[in-house]
């Protein structure tokens, strides 16, 4: 089965509204001669304070071309949650996917395995589209437990979901130190744990299933590595930090992923 390709910029903390705005507008300006039906499925996930804008910017345009992502949601509904944003909440702000268990957030805000796997099953719940982070830091590859370590994050994010939910489901296996550090991870290595993660999931659903979830890679993603990316057989785009804050670098990636 062809997998359509997903390039995601994840803005992380940047961005005020009026550059949101801007980066927006630049990014479709950039975007703009191409076909959409040629284009992958490209996704921004700006922060919470900047959705509005930014999905503004999208509708003005109306071309359909670029896709809005949270950074993060709470599973709860509604309630005293002081803080948290629920998924009803971000799909009413534009949002399409949200990201969860992100290695920042696992590490400097305390995201488990299980409440990503709770948030996993609210997105899919309000038909929202999961993009479910993992990835080994740099004591866990050299101790040789990456694909361990990886499969029981998989494994744990995808409790209870239904086949038909993983299939529609994104997985992006960023190595934590590749994130932020320009060290990309050797693409032959990134395929190689990715087609892992997909054996993972045929293990636990089906060949159908592993077959469409798409994997992404991310990691010091660049306009230079993309090409050699996507020429893997099981890579199926990426979740790109600082490279998709520039309209240019970001359009080029997306191009690259054509
Ligand atoms: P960089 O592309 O800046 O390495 O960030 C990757 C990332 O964490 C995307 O979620």
């Amino acid at each position: 089965m062809a997998r359509r390709p997903v390039i995601a910029g994840n803005w992380k903390m940047h961005n005020l509204q009026a550059d949101a705005i801007a980066l927006t507008n630049g990014l479709m300006a950039e975007l703009k001669a191409e076909d959409k039906a040629a284009l992958p499925e490209v996704v921004i996930a700006p922060t919470f304070t900047a959705l509005y804008a930014a999905n503004k910017a999208l509708t003005d345009c109306g071309c359909g071309k670029v896709k809005l992502a949270a950074q993060n949601c709470y599973f709860e509904t509604k309630g005293a949650f002081t803080g948290e944003c629920s998924v009803e909440m971000l799909k009413d702000a534009g949002c399409e996917y949200i990201i969860i268990g992100h290695s920042e957030r696992r590490e400097y805000f305390g995201e488990t395995d299980e409440m990503v796997n709770k948030k996993a099953k609210a997105i899919l719940a309000n038909g929202l589209i999961p993009i479910i982070c993992c990835g080994e830091s740099l004591e866990q590859r050299e101790a040789g437990v990456t694909d361990y370590h990886i499969a029981s994050q998989i494994t744990k994010a995808l409790i209870g979901l239904t086949a038909e939910e993983v299939a529609k489901s994104i997985i992006a296996y960023e190595p934590i130190w590749a994130i932020g550090t320009g060290k990309t991870c050797d693409s032959i290595e990134a395929n190689r744990v990715i087609a892992m993660i997909r054996n993972t999931v045929k293990g636990l659903y089906d060949a159908n299933t592993a077959d469409a979830i798409r994997i992404l890679y991310g990691g010091s993603v660049k306009p230079e590595t993309i090409k050699e990316q996507m020429a893997q057989s099981d890579i199926d785009g990426a979740l790109v930090g600082g490279a998709s804050l520039k309209a240019d670098s970001f359009a080029q990636i997306v191009k690259g992923a054509m």
